[in-house]
């Protein structure tokens, strides 16, 4: 859809636009016990990642319209889905996320227009001045098409380099266009569409170490020469490798304290049950502590769907149940939503039983390997589960222990053999030795069923 014609269609949208808005005040006049209306009560938006092609799974775009009111594409307005070859810009997926997202009332983020990553191979290969050119005309393209639809911009991502020095990292503008490249990118944004506010993302710089003091000072230089810069994103991707750090808050507040305001803008943390519940709301204590944290994002919906999804780091689970994590969300938020509130689905005494399962392989050899699927029980305990494990058609399975497998051609369908029975949150793993037959590819485990 062309810029005019987008803008044309809004306007001639603007009825369903109201019937968003009533949806929206719908939400409100309930109870606070949604992820979205309990954020909202503290003054923050509480947003997702979304990628286009599950808004067609009725369990995903339940969820996400019930409880976020805020949306990220996660990979649909990048560089490559974009503008793949210069100057042919191309919005269909990007678009349907932003029509979905309005049509539900809710504000979207825009992620994000000058990344080394997802970059479509013509850009490295021009000249500095093609270069500087091509990306003003990226940018200009990008927020001309969605002026006035986005609320804040990652205008730049992931520009210093990680480890102690507090560099910058090599990338296409950075290397022919020197560090000068974020400053002008924010220029031209500013320029672009005057309403939006633009933000600097980067990963591991949600507490005070080199990388998030190199990109202090830069806010810091900004803002004391006039460079339009208005927020600072925090990804805020956790594991026990990058835990939450301590000083997170102290972190957040500095850089708020330079005249910006601060989002967690791709939230997620690895894990399961009470401790991860514990790092979520540590999470959300340290935005609602600082003023000028204006909003939350998760990235994603589903633990199913993570580009971390063996780590389960999101807030529901592969059935869209809700998680421990939830519940300590909705309740660091204020919310209503009340653990063990029969209405409350994944709840507690909800008496949905429900399990996960993720697939990882743990030993390798030339003419085969060992996999193990581990299966956790969602937050009811459960008596029996079933697996279904799709393999490649070469391969085969010579020893299956810890679960009792049935074959229809190359796919098993697993039941327990001892361990049915699990606590809400426990776990327990079948694994299996598999002949390559000169296939290496991973088999794919399927949704996990349980009684
Ligand atoms: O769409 C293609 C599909 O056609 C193809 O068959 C398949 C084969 O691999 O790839 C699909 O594209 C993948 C895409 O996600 C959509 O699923 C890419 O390979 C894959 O690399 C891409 O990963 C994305 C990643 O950014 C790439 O850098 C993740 O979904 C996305 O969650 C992740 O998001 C980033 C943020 O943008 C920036 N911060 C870090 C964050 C996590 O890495």
């Amino acid at each position: 859809m062309s810029m005019t014609l987008r803008r044309l269609s809004r306007a001639a949208t603007a009825g369903l636009v109201a019937a968003a808005a009533l949806t929206a005040a719908a939400h409100s006049a309930e109870a606070a016990d949604t992820l979205g209306s309990a954020a909202a009560g503290q003054g923050r938006y509480f947003g997702t990642a979304v990628a286009a092609s599950h808004l067609g799974e009725a369990d995903y775009t339940a969820t996400l319209d019930r409880e976020f009111s805020s949306v990220t594409p996660e990979n649909e307005m990048k560089w490559d889905a974009t503008e793949p070859s210069r100057g042919t810009f191309t919005f269909t997926s990007a678009d349907r996320i932003v029509d979905h997202a309005q049509s539900q009332g809710m504000d979207v983020r825009g992620h994000t227009l000058v990344w080394h990553s997802q970059l479509p191979s013509w850009v490295g290969s021009l000249g500095a001045s093609d270069l500087r050119t091509a990306m003003k005309d990226h940018i200009n393209g990008l927020m001309g098409h969605y002026k006035g639809e986005i609320h804040s911009w990652d205008v730049v991502n992931e520009a210093f380099q990680d480890g102690g020095s507090g560099a910058r990292r090599s990338s296409p503008f950075q290397d022919k266009l020197g560090d000068g490249f974020i400053e002008e990118a924010f220029r031209t944004a500013r320029a672009a569409d005057p309403a939006a506010k633009l933000c600097y993302n980067d990963y591991n710089t949600d507490g005070v170490n080199a990388k998030s003091n190199a990109v202090y000072n830069m806010v810091k230089d900004f803002k004391s020469r006039g460079v339009p810069i208005d927020c600072v994103g925090f990804q805020s991707h956790f594991n026990s490798n990058s835990p939450v750090p301590s000083d997170y808050r102290k972190n957040l507040q500095r850089f708020a304290d330079l005249g910006v305001d601060v989002q967690i803008t791709e939230l997620d943390i690895e894990g399961s049950g009470s401790a991860q519940a514990a790092d979520y709301t540590k999470v959300v204590e340290a935005c609602l502590a600082v003023d000028r944290c204006t909003g939350m994002t998760v990235w994603g919906v589903t633990d199913k769907y993570s580009w971390r999804s063996s780590g389960t780091p999101l807030l529901f689970d592969g059935n869209y149940q809700e998680k421990p994590a939830y519940d300590a969300v909705l309740s660091a938020l204020g919310g209503s939503g009340d653990p063990g509130d029969p209405g409350d689905p994944g709840d507690p005494g909800d008496g949905t039983a429900s399990c996960t399962a993720t697939y990882t392989r743990t030993a390798d050899w030339n003419s085969g390997y060992n996999g193990q699927v581990t299966i956790t029980a969602g937050d009811e305990p459960i008596s029996t589960w079933t697996v279904t494990v799709t393999l490649p058609a070469q391969q085969s399975v010579s020893s299956l222990w810890n679960g009792t497998p049935t074959w229809n051609g190359n796919v098993m369908t697993v039941k327990p053999s001892w361990n049915g029975t699990l606590a809400a949150g426990a776990s327990t793993a079948f694994g299996f030795t598999a002949a390559k037959n000169g296939s290496d590819a991973a088999p794919t485990v399927g949704t996990c069923t349980a009684s």
